[in-house]
């Protein structure tokens, strides 16, 4: 989390940066800083709450220069106030750093430079000003190089100084730094869309990466030896990155969905002849491994939850779905030939990356599923399946999670098909099914204003519940994270059948239990849940088939999904949940771009 921004070059270095903090505050937005080099001079300017106040702040000064910093914060160590907000500065009030991650041994540090230093906010981030400030001396990228030997934890740091107005110094220990590369002008920054309006060429620092950064030259070095890091092109687009006329990223991003769909399995299979193909992937181990185990955090982990049911129904094999944070501490015991697939929108989740590092040495075959070319994840594994949803900005995960679910069907039918339980026949219609569903998701989008009225008969509640069965468990339980996510209002998800073990007991005349109810092998089943909520005066909303003409006496309100394919009913019901979710969180008047304390990018433990 915090966003990070340097710019180096000819033109008005604050303008580019404050264009690139805009793009970078789904990361962060409780303060938000600026430092720039004006004629030899170091200005900064902070200012807790959003990037709106720091520009307010700042409106009326004139400050020139073309090198430059900034920072927007989400706050670790010390409250969100203008003191703990970056960037921070050493005594000499020439040396600025802005740092994103968590400097773990600070206090220490801090205790010994606190007899020469003096400190003036409580973050873990200020020591390591005063560290550099020590060694200055020796010039500003030796000064760094001899602090990062200090310090420990996780970090992207970037780092400039008044003395040296020719360069910018950046290192990258587990949190996500980005140069990018433009005419006679450099940004090195926390993610891709803060200079994607100025350049599509991009280098990904690695782990130990120390960049000296000048507007015509990059020097790498890691280990003390100079290194050399691919230059990548960005296909993502300025425009897929800005709202286009909607009033959030996010409902920009849910109407968003069929493309995204689309993209992704673009290129990855064709119908006709039953063909699946994956670029990076080693086909032949898919086709000898026999266990799976999947990784994830938030709404990838509900994406891994939908693949489990699918992966064990369609090709046999036992699939065991961890949270990131929680399986990083155990010590799993991977069966014989496991393949792990992690998946992460950001690529950059720290708990799922960690989570990878402690049981890779035992994986057979590892696959990532990311969004983000280039990231920590797409790097680390032996193959990578990019989701091409584009660039993901409202904090809650829509658009991104539909496409994870979109390679995930693609892989199950990819390695049902190489372990022959399935046949060609079936395949095909696999296919037929997934080539139709952004036509099915457009149907409902073009539906909204009828979920938008749910919204408004039940934005007032202050708890929800909802229900699934089988495969549609998973999305009961990612309903109910975005209606937490965006409107603060208290959900759960639940499997239906669980309902009487517990949930019940909540259930009276002012809570809306949401249930899932398509009409498959479960529909009875489900019904009689109803029912008992029902005979407890609960209030029902049923997202079920259109053809189905008996729920109207038994739900309250009823959301009709396209008839569809039992296995493939996911797809389509996540879409008005989110929708729910939305426009909930917008009555509610709640910024659903940025709901309180949450970040996209979760680069902290
Ligand atoms: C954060 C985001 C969620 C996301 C989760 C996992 O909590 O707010 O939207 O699902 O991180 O992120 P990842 O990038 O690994 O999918």
């Amino acid at each position: 989390m915090c966003g990070i921004i340097g710019y180096i070059g000819n033109d008005n270095a604050l303008d580019k940066i404050l264009y690139g903090l805009k793009r970078l505050e789904y990361r962060g937005y409780d303060s938000a800083g600026i430092s720039i080099i004006d004629d030899k001079k170091l200005i900064r300017y902070r200012s807790r709450g959003r990037i709106e106040d720091l520009i307010e702040k700042i409106k009326d000064k004139k400050i020139n220069g073309t090198l430059g910093i900034g920072h927007t914060r989400w706050a670790t160590h010390g409250k969100p106030t203008d003191e703990n907000a970056h960037p921070h500065i050493d005594c000499s009030g020439k040396i600025s750093i802005v740092h994103n991650g968590i400097i773990e041994n600070y206090f220490e540090l801090k205790e010994k430079l606190k007899k020469k230093h003096k400190f003036s906010s409580e973050t873990d981030t200020e020591v390591f000003a005063h560290l550099i400030e020590d060694f200055i001396k020796e010039g500003l990228e030796n000064a760094v190089k001899k602090s990062i030997l200090k310090i420990k934890g996780m970090y992207a740091l970037v780092i400039i100084s008044s003395d040296e107005p020719d360069k910018i110094v950046a290192a990258r220990q587990g949190s996500p730094l980005v140069i990018g590369i433009g005419e006679s002008e450099v940004f090195v920054s926390s993610d891709i869309p803060s200079f994607l309006k100025y350049t599509k060429k991009a280098i990904f620092l690695e782990d130990g990466d120390i960049a000296i950064i000048k507007k015509d030259k990059i020097r790498i070095f890691n280990n003390n030896k100079e290194v050399k890091r691919q230059i990548r092109n960005i296909k993502w687009t300025e425009k897929q990155a800005q709202k286009g006329g909607f009033p959030h990223f996010m409902l920009k991003e849910i109407m968003e969905e069929p493309q995204a769909f689309e993209d992704t399995l673009m290129g990855k299979f064709d119908e006709r002849y039953g063909n699946i193909k994956f670029e990076n992937i080693d086909i032949m181990k898919l086709k000898s491994i026999e266990n799976i185990r999947i990784i994830a955090c938030g709404t990838s982990y509900h994406a891994a939850y939908v693949a489990k049911y699918l992966f064990e129904k369609w090709t046999g094999i036992n699939t065991q779905i961890e949270i990131g944070s929680e399986i990083r501490y155990a010590n799993p015991v991977l069966g014989e030939k496991t393949l792990i697939i992690i998946i992460s929108q950001s690529g950059e989740t720290i708990d799922t990356i960690e989570a990878f590092k402690n049981i890779k040495n035992n994986a057979y075959y590892s696959i990532a599923i990311v969004n983000v070319v280039g990231s920590t994840l797409s790097r680390m594994l032996h193959g990578v399946i990019y989701t091409h949803a584009g660039p993901e900005i409202g904090v809650a995960a829509t658009k991104t999670f539909i496409s994870q679910l979109a390679v995930l069907y693609l892989l199950a039918l990819c390695i049902a098909k190489l372990k022959n339980k399935i046949n060609i026949k079936d395949i095909k219609n696999s296919l037929r099914i997934l080539r139709k569903i952004p036509s099915l998701i457009k149907q409902i989008l073009s539906n909204r204003r009828q979920i938008e009225k749910i919204a408004e008969k039940y934005y007032n509640h202050k708890d929800f519940l909802y229900y699934g069965r089988n495969i549609n468990y998973p999305i009961a339980l990612e309903g109910a994270l975005k209606l937490k996510e965006i409107s603060y209002i208290h959900a759960e998800g639940y499997p239906a059948g669980e309902m009487k073990h517990g949930p019940i007991a909540l259930v009276d005349e002012k809570v809306p239990n949401v249930f899932i109810a398509p009409q498959n092998s479960l529909y009875e089943k489900v019904i009689n849940n109803i029912e008992e909520i029902k005979a407890r005066n609960g209030i029902i909303i049923a997202l079920t088939n259109r053809s189905n003409n008996e729920m109207e006496k038994k739900a309250n309100d009823i959301i009709y999904i396209p008839d569809i394919e039992e296995d493939f009913y996911p797809l389509l019901a996540i879409i008005p949940l989110q929708l729910l979710a939305y426009y909930i969180g917008v009555k509610k008047g709640i910024d659903v771009d940025k709901p309180r304390n949450l970040a996209k990018s979760v680069t902290v433990e």
